[in-house]
């Protein structure tokens, strides 16, 4: 991981793996992102053979592990910046009950470099999924999250980006939580913030093609948001 320019990641203590979080929000996210990694949302409800689906910062792969397990015909290619995830996802990878995660690759989302290696090395990729690390990371995560999800997606059939985590709506915090959050996450890295779906997330992703394609109110005031080119 490249760690020493000045916007690049810089890993802390992964406070967010605790607590339980992400076994949570997996069974609550797959009802409505198995018709995108099947493909079946974009295919009268059928599913489409041989997809192969890239996460973004998949932490220590529980969610990953999830969704490989409840649709065996999807193959995952999950990617981190953080060594140490990436130590723990080979196992996960190797565990896996259906064979369908790949061994976990290097991705800084702030590295064209290693989107570049990613693409090369497992994709093209039928669609993108990152949870959770809008607001834990410099904008300009965001920025390249997109940029480059509109390049990889272009002239794949059902292709998506599926993005979940906390939002600002219209400037507005959807709770007093998210509002205490934000202070936090900006006591611990001044760049850190939640972003705004209206004023920031839409209008970077329109840049890059992108179109909101379903928005879901989640539990703990999170969004579940699905984004297509077409
Ligand atoms: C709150 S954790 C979420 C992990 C997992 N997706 C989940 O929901 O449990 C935030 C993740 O974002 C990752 N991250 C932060 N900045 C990143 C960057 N520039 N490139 C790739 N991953 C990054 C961290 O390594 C961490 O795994």
């Amino acid at each position: 991981m490249v760690a020493d320019e000045s916007n690049m990641y810089i890993p802390g203590p992964n406070s967010w793996a605790s607590g339980g979080s992400a076994d949570r929000n997996k069974v609550e996210l797959i009802p409505l992102l198995s018709p995108w990694l099947t493909g079946a949302a974009m295919n009268n409800g059928i599913p489409m053979e041989s997809r192969k689906v890239l996460e973004v910062a998949s932490g220590f792969g529980t969610q990953v592990s999830y969704f490989a397990e409840q649709t065996p015909s999807v193959t995952f290619q999950p990617t981190e910046a953080q060594d140490e995830c990436i130590e723990a996802m080979k196992v996960v990878a190797e565990l896996a009950k259906h064979r369908n995660i790949l061994p976990p690759l290097e991705l800084n989302v702030l590295s064209d470099q290693d989107w570049l290696n990613c693409a090369e090395t497992s994709g093209p990729y039928d669609g993108i999924f990152v949870l959770n690390m809008l607001h834990i990371s410099v904008w300009e995560s965001t920025e390249k999250l997109f940029l480059h999800a509109g390049k990889l997606l272009q002239g794949r059939s059902a292709g998506f980006l599926a993005v979940y985590g906390a939002f600002k709506r219209d400037g507005e915090f959807s709770g007093e939580g998210d509002r205490l959050f934000d202070i936090d996450l900006k006591r611990r890295d001044s760049r850190w913030a939640i972003r705004d779906l209206e004023s920031e997330i839409i209008p970077e992703a329109e840049k890059n093609g992108l179109k909101l394609k379903e928005c879901h109110q989640m539990s703990f005031n999170n969004l579940l948001t699905i984004w297509t080119l077409s």
